[in-house]
């Protein structure tokens, strides 16, 4: 009696194990872009940035083979227009065009897909803007106000609370400019924050100027 009473207990016990590994995944952040198939398009970085903030690349995997430039091209401004994913015309139209050519029917020689991949980026005019780095458009342009605000937590912490933590700190500017970099998980809690590698580290100390400035 005894013997069985322990071995339901470590069932109950192999089982929450289990369920806590199935929550663990089901809410594992929109940051699975790992499987974006690689291409030397300059689109295929920009996805790798901007289609993992709220979904996996599984969307992605699961839509119909065959697409054109133009289908592809839609369902990303469809991304922008109907969940605010934060994309300019320069990037939708790169990213329709490195998703076409890798997961549909369009040829990396296409004079639109060579077209559309030229198109200067957000991310590219923001640094050629010169010394003065433009620190609210890389907040825009790299979805950060989705997740932070400055005084109460959304799926980050408050911008204010980690000014708070880093106040006085010496390395704060560097500490939190390679934490934007690399992104992280645990510091706040368990949701990890993607990693924003596509930021200059100018830029990130930049932007982590501002943030310790809340
Ligand atoms: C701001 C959030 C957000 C971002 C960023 C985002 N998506 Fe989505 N995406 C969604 C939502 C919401 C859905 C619909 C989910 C559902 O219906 O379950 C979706 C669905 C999809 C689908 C499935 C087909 C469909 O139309 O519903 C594809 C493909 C897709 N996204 C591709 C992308 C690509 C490519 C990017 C990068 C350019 C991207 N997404 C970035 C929010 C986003
Ligand atoms: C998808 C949501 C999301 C996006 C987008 C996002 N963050 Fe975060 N951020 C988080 C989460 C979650 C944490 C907490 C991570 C942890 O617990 O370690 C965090 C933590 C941070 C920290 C604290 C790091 C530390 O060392 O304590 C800073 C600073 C920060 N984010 C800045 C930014 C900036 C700047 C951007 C845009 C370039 C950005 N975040 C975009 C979710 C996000």
């Amino acid at each position: 009696m005894k013997h069985k009473l322990r071995e339901c207990v470590l069932v109950g016990v192999a089982l929450a194990a289990m369920t806590a590994l199935v929550v663990g995944e089901e809410i594992h952040l929109p940051q699975d872009v790992s499987r974006l198939r690689a291409s030397p398009l300059p689109g295929y970085a920009l996805a790798q940035q901007k289609c993992g903030i709220c979904h996996s690349a599984d969307y992605i995997n699961y839509q119909p083979p065959g697409m054109n430039q133009q289908q592809w091209t839609a369902e990303v401004r469809k991304m922008q227009q109907s969940y605010g994913a934060p994309l300019d015309d320069a990037d939708i139209a790169r990213i329709g065009a490195y998703l076409a050519v890798t997961y549909g029917s369009a040829r990396a020689d296409d004079a639109a897909v060579v077209a559309a991949s030229a198109s200067p980026a957000a991310g590219a005019r923001a640094a050629q803007a010169g010394s003065a780095i433009d620190v609210p458009a890389l907040l825009g342009a790299n979805a950060c106000l989705t997740c932070h605000a400055t005084d109460r937590k959304i799926v980050g912490p408050a911008f204010h609370a980690i000014a708070e933590k880093y106040r006085g700190k010496a390395d704060a500017q560097s500490t939190v400019a390679a934490s934007i970099r690399n992104g992280g998980v645990g510091k706040w809690g368990e949701v990890p924050m993607p990693p924003m590698s596509n930021l200059s580290e100018a830029q990130a100390m930049a932007v982590a100027a501002f943030v310790l400035r809340q």
